[in-house]
């Protein structure tokens, strides 16, 4: 099967997951697995149609989630546990750093960027004010006996009080993305011209998770006035004799601008927007809305590895890279004007209810003992389309996942 052609620009396409389910086989089935490969090759990310992730779901599972995070700091942190990379339980807010804070090429791209298309300034910020809770969602297998393999086979914590539901609405939406995004992972692998069970192989162990992400809207739902100053936009005004400084305000963040590290991310639709993302063939920053009924899926560093950077997910290794729009799979959350705007509905339609910006996120992973390396045809297709790319080398699963944990400080360094 030829791997999907190129397209003229970086849209984000929308893709109709129900119309493979139904006839994987059929012409149709086929087009659906080629605009998968090619939008996330050129933008990084892709819009999917699953009925089976309808939007009732979706907000019964917010819902909880807006009531566990409005539950009071005390009662949060018993749900913590740094001792396994924060990789079950819950983190709280000032906790995980951005990536791109603790790689000097990152942020070479934010300042190569033209100003229009610049993820907000990192400058200053030291964590992130989201908070998050991870649902371990592996197929059980037998322990595999590997050193440092803790973290992935720990128990999920149930939070005390909702030890009824919990695991019920987890499971629930859980499973419905994670069959969403396998799915869109069969897809992808047929879309390259893999066999079509190649990436599920490779992940059937992986370490899963049902993410939710939150950020608490009472404390940082607001624009950040003062972070214009460093940009030195302040328009003066004289009026009379006296010279007016007006501050236009800016977006703050919720995410600071990174990418994720394992395969693929899929999002249900949020009650608020705020992600922004970027395309590779435009180096643009893009918001992103999903539609009603709607996934987002993005593409993650494991996936890059993989493919042999032929679907990018981090930083491009030069400044031509960056002019060329290797910026791909990176995004930020922020609170812009349109968060505001659905802020000021919730609160006016449903005032009882914790102002919470939740994402409903699931990390789809390679397992952790596949042995993560380039698939030979993937990079020679990258090299043919957009030139020269990394080495990527090979490392396990399991070994990539702790690295990158130390990146955003949810492991120590050793
Ligand atoms: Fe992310």
């Amino acid at each position: 099967m030829p791997i999907a052609t190129n397209s003229p620009d970086a849209q984000v396409a929308v893709a109709d997951l129900n119309i493979y389910l139904a006839d994987p086989t059929s012409q149709a089935a086929l087009a659906e697995c080629r605009k998968v490969a090619e939008s996330l090759i050129l933008t990084g990310a892709l819009i999917v149609k699953d009925t089976r992730a309808d939007q009732g779901a979706n907000d019964t599972f917010l819902d909880l989630l807006e009531s566990y995070f409005a539950q009071d700091q005390k009662t949060l942190e018993k749900d913590l546990r740094p001792e396994l990379g924060y990789q079950v339980g819950v983190t709280l807010e000032d906790t995980e750093r951005p990536s791109c804070i603790s790689t000097p090429k990152c942020i070479n791209i934010i300042s190569s960027l033209p100003a229009s298309e610049r993820p907000l300034d990192l400058t200053g910020h030291s964590a992130d004010p989201k908070a998050r809770f991870f649902w371990r969602m592996t197929e059980e297998r037998e322990k595999t006996g590997l050193s440092g393999m803790g973290m992935h086979e720990a128990p999920n914590v149930v939070p005390r009080a909702f030890e009824g539901v919990w695991k019920d609405k987890m499971e629930g939406w859980g499973g419905r993305m994670k069959a969403a995004v396998q799915g869109v992972a069969e897809m992808l692998s047929v879309g390259l011209g893999l066999p079509a069970s190649t990436i599920y192989d490779a992940s059937r162990y992986g370490s899963h998770l049902l993410a939710p992400t939150a950020t608490d809207l009472t404390k940082y739902g607001h624009l950040d006035r003062y972070a214009c100053l460093s940009l030195g936009s302040i328009l003066q005004v004289v009026m009379g004799r006296k010279l007016i400084m007006i501050i236009p305000p800016r977006d703050s963040i919720f995410a600071g601008f990174h990418s994720d590290l394992n395969f693929l991310t899929i999002h249900g639709k949020s009650r608020y927007p705020g992600l922004h993302i970027w395309a590779r063939n435009t180096g643009k920053k893009m918001p992103v809305k999903v539609p009603d009924g709607c996934l987002l899926v993005q593409a993650g560093k494991q996936l890059e590895w993989f493919s042999g950077g032929l679907v990018k997910a981090r930083e491009a290794d030069c400044l031509f890279m960056v002019w060329l729009g290797w910026v791909a799979g990176y995004h930020e959350v922020v609170c812009t004007e349109g968060t505001l705007k659905a802020m000021e509905r919730f609160k006016a339609e449903t005032p009882e209810r914790p102002l919470w910006r939740i994402s409903s996120t699931f990390f789809y992973h390679l397992s952790p003992d596949y042995e993560l390396h380039a698939l030979p045809p993937l990079k020679a297709e990258a090299e043919k389309r957009f030139g020269p790319q990394d080495e990527y080398g090979s490392m396990s699963v399991a070994n990539q996942v702790k690295r990158e944990l130390g990146l955003i400080a949810l492991v120590a360094d050793e």
